[in-house]
């Protein structure tokens, strides 16, 4: 009883805002130093360098990052508390992206599960164990919208789509707020670094930034989440982190945020390599006065803004304002009363259970077909049998490493179950398999294939494990051409070539172009990255004890040529037509991708009918309901994501031929129908109209339900003034 007295305490403690007139008087005794101290933040290499420790001491630090553990943190808040003059605690960031020493699916891999459920259980796991290693503050969730894959960081976001960026970016941010502070990032813009450059210039109208890019951290600031990132990239010419109207005209004026941003690395400093600033000092003013409220590492709100703020060209307001979030910010965290923050970690049993689990919903089966002919044609190639002979091939298969993705914060590949592990742990005992590298990931040599196609000989079926390296995306792994790297394709080639039916397991960071593997391989299945579970989570699907249900959270392209491409494009005047020369398309290539936003088989099959709205005329104040009855065709239980496009059939700007509004998963016996309700807000329906303002405007919006960007049944209502 006393216990539960105490911890009651404790939480009505930790819930009891320091008097907003303590810090009004904690700010009216700092000095200017201690005042842009509070705004610096700086890198740590695992511990805090003694010139680190200095700082804080002195009142110059306001948060380090990649401090690994307590051990190593609680010193340094020790210090921070006890030793300086105000004892104002620290920040602890990390980029804590897709969990901290249990990695989960990479972020893509995640939203593929159509699941924010299953993100908000990942990010508070993450968060939890996290913040039992000293950490209060991620650097995640990243929510830039990305139609680039050539772009390495399209890896660490939810993909293209911002109805469900945003329900993911929201997701997360409640994830990892019940233990630690979130940061949605990178704002804004990021993902649309031109030809999917890393951190190049973007050239985004203010229409598609609001209608696109800003949803999902819009989603994020409802959702409370404490920070903002600001980005790398310049907008039309206007660096992100030198940016007035992203930051305080957008962010705060009409959002009403009131946590802080943060600075991406050196962000500050980089407005000099801009040319939008021609000094350090310049660079750090028009970053503050912007509203970028904290520097990552550039030092020079510390180091140069103090004259700045003496001869006026900075108002003290401004400072204060700035100081006063990150203060505040603090407070809602709790640390002014517990900076130490002493927090028990999570089971390892239950942090692998939620790998698993959300790992096998991430996966995303891209093919199916048949093989072999008369009498053993005709069942689909996937699942496998537990006691049949099988190969696994490949530079991925036995690779504990690649699945923790590019940012594995302190994942560890002895932690990893690989491929090769989770086959056998599945198979029953004395069935065979055979293990054949064939190739290093980017191998220029053939000379493996040999022993690869003599497995592959003697097995019933051979699985591929193909792909990536995991720091081949992510931050600054941006690629010219999505084949699969090295001599992998030809690998492939030549295990196909054996007749043996053949599964690929791809393992990537982004979409890969895969037209030789499409066509001639009957088996294909998408697991990205899927972190410390990848093998098991792999296993559970190939075999059939779970039934995949991820889709594509991003369109795969046929040809390199077509990207970008992504299925809420508009129609042009002159919408693709094979028979028409002078229509919107290629002379060589289909116009269409190789698998579109939203796609994803199962073991079943899903049959759709009946779509009805719940009526045919309705104001923007009024919901429309689609109903339309899925039925489980197949002979086996599976999960539909039931996805409800719109499009506005014609307004005053040209809109998209499709937009997700929304998505339910639906997991249905075999025979089994029902009834899926799908709610539209009709005002959920707006656009930025030609006055730059959001607007529904009345008329015909066609309703698309079904199992896909690319198909669905249709039905109208009319929106009426
Ligand atoms: C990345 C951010 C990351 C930061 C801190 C930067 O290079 O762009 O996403 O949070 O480093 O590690």
């Amino acid at each position: 009883m006393l216990r539960m007295c105490n911890s009651l305490l404790f939480a009505v403690l930790l819930a009891t805002p320091m008097a907003a007139q303590s810090l009004d008087s904690l700010l009216a005794r700092m000095t200017l130093e201690e005042k842009l101290g509070q705004l610096n933040l700086l890198s740590a290499n695992g511990r805090a360098s003694p010139q680190q420790i200095q700082l804080v001491r002195d009142g110059k630090l306001g948060g380090l990052f990649n401090v690994i553990g307590a051990e190593n943190t609680t010193p340094v808040q020790r210090v921070a508390v006890t030793e300086s003059r105000l004892k104002i605690p620290l920040l602890f960031g990390l980029d804590v992206i897709h969990g901290y020493r249990a990695i989960f699916p990479i972020p893509l891999g995640e939203a593929s599960s159509f699941d924010p459920d299953a993100a908000e259980a990942t990010a508070r796991a993450a968060g939890q164990e996290a913040a039992a290693f000293g950490i209060n503050w991620t650097y995640a969730p990243m929510v830039d919208i990305a139609r680039d894959p050539r772009w390495g960081r399209i890896a660490e976001g939810s993909g293209e789509d911002p109805y469900l960026g945003s329900l993911m970016a929201a997701a997360r941010v409640r994830g990892f707020q019940q233990n630690i502070f979130a940061t949605a990032k990178h704002f804004a813009g990021y993902g649309a670094s031109e030809a999917g450059r890393e951190y190049a210039e973007t050239e985004i109208s203010e229409r598609t930034m609001r209608e696109l890019y800003l949803p999902p951290f819009k989603a994020a600031v409802d959702a409370g989440v404490a920070s903002l990132m600001s980005a790398f990239n310049d907008i039309s010419g206007v660096p992100a982190s030198g940016n007035a109207w992203l930051t305080d005209t957008v962010l705060r004026r009409e959002w009403g945020f009131s946590g802080f941003v943060v600075s991406d690395w050196t962000s500050v400093q980089e407005l000099v390599n801009h040319g939008i600033a021609g000094s350090q000092a310049e660079a750090g003013r028009r970053a503050l006065t912007a509203g970028v409220d904290m520097d990552m590492q550039s030092s020079i709100y510390v180091d140069s803004l103090a004259a700045l703020v003496r001869s006026n060209r900075i108002p003290m307001a401004v400072v204060d304002s700035a100081v006063m979030r990150i203060l505040r910010a603090k407070q809602r965290l709790g640390l002014f009363r517990d900076p130490y923050r002493a927090r028990a970690a999570p089971a390892n049993a239950e942090l692998r259970a939620i790998a698993r689990r959300v790992g096998a919903e991430s996966i995303v089966l891209l093919k199916n077909e048949p093989v072999g002919r008369g009498a053993a044609c005709c069942a689909p190639t996937l699942p496998l049998s537990k006691s049949g002979a099988v190969a696994v091939i490949g530079p991925l298969a036995d690779n504990k490493e690649e699945p923790l993705g590019p940012w594995h914060t302190q994942g560890r590949a002895e932690d990893v179950v690989s491929v090769l592990q989770g086959i056998k742990a599945k198979v029953t005992a004395g069935t065979q398999v055979l293990y054949a590298q064939g190739a290093a990931i980017e191998d220029t040599s053939t000379a493996g294939f040999a022993a690869a196609v003599a497995a592959a000989k003697q097995a019933k079926v051979a699985v591929l494990v193909l792909g990536e390296r995991g720091d081949m995306s992510g931050e600054a792994a941006s690629r010219s051409s999505l084949g699969l790297p090295g001599v992998q394709e030809q690998l492939l080639e030549a295990v196909v070539a054996t007749g043996t039916p053949v599964v690929l397991v791809l393992m990537n960071g982004r979409p890969l172009i895969l037209e030789w593997a499409s066509d001639h391989v009957p088996a294909i299945v998408e697991t990205w990255f899927l972190g410390v579970e990848a093998g098991n989570a792999t296993a559970d699907v190939l075999f059939g004890d779970l039934n995949p249900s991820g889709r594509l959270p991003i369109t795969f392209p046929r040809v390199l040529g077509q990207v970008p491409i992504y299925y809420n494009r508009r129609n042009t005047g002159r919408p693709a037509d094979v028979n028409n020369k002078y229509s919107s398309k290629y002379i060589d290539v289909p116009v269409t991708p190789r698998y579109p936003f939203g796609f994803g088989l199962s073991y079943t099959t899903f049959g759709y009918g009946n779509l009805k709205l719940s009526s045919a005329r309705a104001r923007v104040s009024d919901t429309v309901t689609a109903t339309v009855t899925v039925t489980n065709t197949g002979s086996r239980e599976g999960t539909e994501v039931v996805q409800l496009y719109v499009r506005d059939m014609v307004a005053s700007v040209s809109r998209p031929l499709r937009e997700l509004k929304a998505f339910r998963r639906v997991t249905l016996k075999p025979g089994e129908s029902r009834a899926i309700d799908l709610p539209i807000a009709v005002k959920d329906l707006w656009f930025i109209g030609l006055d730059r303002k959001p607007v529904v405007e009345p008329g015909t919006f066609r309703v698309y339900v079904g199992p896909s960007s690319a198909e669905g049944q249709e039905a109208t209502f009319e929106c009426i003034p």
